[in-house]
C-alpha cells in the first residue's frame, strides 16, 4: 500500500452496515492488537474489544461522542491505560491508530469517538479492572457507503453546534505539494511547519529543497478530535520538533501520537528510518498562542 494514497483517502466512518466482523479477521485484530501491547513502551496501555456493539451503543447513545451524538457501529474497540499522563496520551492514540491501519487495510471502516467528559456510570460497561481509564473508543465495522464522505446521519443533539469540522471535503484543486491556502478540511502546509522557531514562516523553496514537502502535505490528512489540527511543526537544521497548541486539552496529546504514527510511517516512505523521542518541556507561549513541544524526530 502506497502509504500517501492511504493517507489521502483515510476518513472517518460514521455509518455502519448492520453486520458483524467475520471471526477470522477479527482474530486477525486481536492478535495484532496484542503485539501492539507487548512492544516495549507500552506496558501502560491495552486495547478492549467490544464485540456487543448494540450493548455498548445502547449504553452510550446520548452520552458520548461530540454533543452525545454515539455512533452506531457492530463494533468497538476501547483503549485503556493505567493513568493519564501526557506520554500515555501520546503512546495510546500511536498504539491506536496503529491498529486502525490495519483496519482500514482490511476494508472495514473506523471513528474515533470521545467519551473523555462521559460519566463514568455510563461509561462503566467499558473498563476491564479497577483504576483504569478509557477516554476514547473507536466504531469499527464495514462502512455503509465506502465512497460516500461522512457524516452524522443522526444528528439529534448536534443542532446548536458548528459541524464544520466533520467536513471530509478532499483537496482535488490543491497544487500539490506545498499548501499556502488550504481549499481543502485541512490546514495549508504554511500554516503547520516553522522554520527554527514557532510562528516563523517556511518557504516553499526552503521545504521543497529539504524534500520534505510531500511528506507536510500528506501527514495533514490525520483525524483529529473535532479536526482541530493542533499540530505544529518546527524544522530545524537537523530535526523536527512537534508542538500541539493549547496542550491543556489533553485531545491536543491524542491527536498529536496520532500524528507521530503517521509522521514515522510518510517519513519511512521516503526513506528516513528515525523515530520520535518524547520531549520534556515546559509549556511555552508566542504572540499569545501556548504551545508545549511534545517530541523530536532527527531528520
Ligand atoms: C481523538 C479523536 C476523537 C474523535 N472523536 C469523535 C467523536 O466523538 N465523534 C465523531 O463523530 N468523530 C470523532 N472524531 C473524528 C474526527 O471528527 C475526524 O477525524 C475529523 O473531523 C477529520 O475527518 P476525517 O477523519 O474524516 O478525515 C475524533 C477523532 C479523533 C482523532
Amino acid at each position: 500500500m502506497l502509504f500517501r494514497k492511504f493517507l489521502e483517502d483515510r476518513r472517518s466512518t460514521r455509518e455502519y452496515k448492520d453486520m458483524i466482523i467475520e471471526k477470522d479477521k477479527m482474530d486477525m485484530l486481536v492478535d495484532f492488537s496484542s503485539k501492539i501491547e507487548n512492544s516495549h513502551g507500552n506496558e501502560d496501555i491495552s486495547f478492549i474489544f467490544y464485540e456487543d456493539g448494540k450493548k455498548i451503543y445502547k449504553n452510550l447513545k446520548g452520552v458520548a461522542g461530540y454533543a452525545g451524538v454515539m455512533i452506531e457501529s457492530p463494533h468497538y474497540i476501547g483503549i485503556q491505560t493505567n493513568n493519564e499522563d501526557d506520554i500515555t496520551f501520546l503512546k495510546s492514540s500511536y498504539a491506536m491508530e496503529t491498529l486502525l491501519t490495519k483496519i482500514y487495510q482490511m476494508d472495514l471502516g473506523s471513528c474515533w469517538i470521545n467519551v473523555m467528559d462521559t460519566p463514568y456510570d455510563s461509561k462503566k460497561i467499558l473498563f476491564n479492572g479497577d483504576n483504569k481509564h478509557i477516554n476514547y473508543i473507536v466504531a469499527v465495522g464495514y462502512p455503509k457507503n465506502p465512497n460516500r464522505l461522512s457524516e452524522i446521519s443522526n444528528s439529534d443533539g448536534l443542532e446548536n453546534e458548528d459541524v464544520g469540522y466533520l467536513n471530509t471535503i478532499r483537496p482535488f484543486k490543491e497544487k500539490k505539494y506545498f499548501v499556502e491556502k488550504s481549499t481543502s478540511s485541512r490546514l495549508a502546509v504554511s500554516d503547520i511547519v516553522f522554520e527554527n522557531e514557532f510562528g516563523n514562516k517556511m518557504s516553499q523553496e526552503d521545504l521543497d529543497k529539504r524534500g520534505l514537502d510531500e511528506l507536510f502535505y500528506y501527514i495533514r490528512y490525520a483525524p483529529s478530535d473535532k479536526n482541530e489540527q493542533p499540530w505544529r511543526f518546527i524544522l530545524k537544521n537537523d530535526s523536527a520538533d512537534l508542538a500541539i497548541i493549547d496542550p491543556e486539552d489533553k485531545n491536543n496529546l491524542t491527536d498529536a501520537g496520532i500524528m507521530m504514527y503517521y509522521f514515522e510511517e510518510m517519513a519511512k516512505s521516503i526513506g528516513y528510518k528515525g523515530s520520535w523521542e518524547f520531549s520534556e518541556s515546559k509549556l511555552q507561549n508566542k504572540n499569545g498562542i501556548n504551545y508545549l513541544v511534545v517530541g523530536k524526530y532527527k531528520l
